[in-house]
């Protein structure tokens, strides 16, 4: 997919979800949520269901949980509108209310045809629902911070999902923000592990590595990707199991070539692209 059609694929769905009718939380909404980023990311979130700020703006994370959500992200050194950000379910159930199977049926088509559209090498589940969707039979307390390969059954082809506590956590038990900031932490090791992967299995498959590997920036400078390579040769990398140690990965390119003055930051995550 040309990046202008996967930006036309997502703008397409996130009309249709506008006009869905197809379960009773059409009924209540202000605003269908269908989701927003960047169109060539390789990271995706998955929450769970707009709330009430959601719902009056059309766009998800925007209260306080998506307060949160920023933060987290900012502290890896990422831009929210670098990641693409959505819901298992696109309106908000009544009162903040868990949403219902049915529902989250209904709403299925549309998570599986983003994740088509947006290929990620990594699914961010944030709380239960999500969790459920992409680490069935998982428990929270113990998948935190654990990565495990994504079903393709669920439209993403090829991606593993990076399970974290849903922000909105942290403000009924405060210790979790602790948790989810050293989950946050290791996300970037996470997408590098997962990049790598990638390259190996579409070189098995025999299509160009570097070519599949990551979607380079438009007007990214030489160097700005991190190089496909090909030694991770199996998938026990997503074994599940508690993510990378260092928060730092051990291999970062610099977004412009080193000088001899400029001191060596290739080892800095907050320089990552995200696509
Ligand atoms: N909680 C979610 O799960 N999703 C949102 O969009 C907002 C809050």
């Amino acid at each position: 997919m040309t990046p202008g059609e996967r930006a036309a694929a997502l703008e397409q769905l996130a009309a249709e979800v506008r006009g869905c009718t197809a379960c009773r939380l059409h009924r209540g909404r202000t605003h269908a949520v269908p989701g927003e980023g960047h169109p060539e990311t390789e990271v995706v979130f998955v929450g769970e269901g707009p709330g009430q700020n959601e719902d009056q703006q059309g766009r998800p994370f925007v209260g306080a949980a998506g307060g949160l959500l920023t933060e987290l992200l900012e502290l890896v050194g990422w831009r929210r509108d670098a990641v693409f950000i959505t819901n298992v379910v696109k309106c908000r159930p009544p009162g903040n209310r868990d949403p219902e199977p049915d529902e989250i049926a209904a709403c299925a088509g549309f998570l599986h045809r983003q994740l088509e559209a947006l290929d990620p090498a990594v699914v961010v589940t944030l709380g239960r629902y999500s969790l459920g969707t992409f680490m069935p039979g998982a428990k929270i307390s113990t998948a935190h911070g654990t990565v495990r390969p994504v079903d393709p059954a669920t439209g993403a082809p090829s991606a593993v999902a990076f399970a974290m506590y849903h922000p909105a956590a942290a403000f009924r038990q405060t210790a979790l923000k602790e948790t989810l900031v050293a989950d946050m932490a290791n996300l970037p090791q996470v997408l590098l592990d997962a990049r790598k992967a990638r390259s190996t299995r579409i070189e098995g498959a025999g299509v160009d590595a570097e070519e599949g590997a990551s979607r380079p920036a438009a007007g990214a400078p030489p160097g700005a990707d991190l190089e496909a390579e090909a030694d991770t040769p199996d998938d026990a990398t997503f074994d599940a199991g508690p993510a990378a140690e260092p928060a730092v990965p051990d291999e970062q390119p610099p977004l412009a070539p080193a000088t001899e003055d400029a001191p060596d930051d290739s080892d800095r995550t907050d320089q990552m692209t995200l696509f």
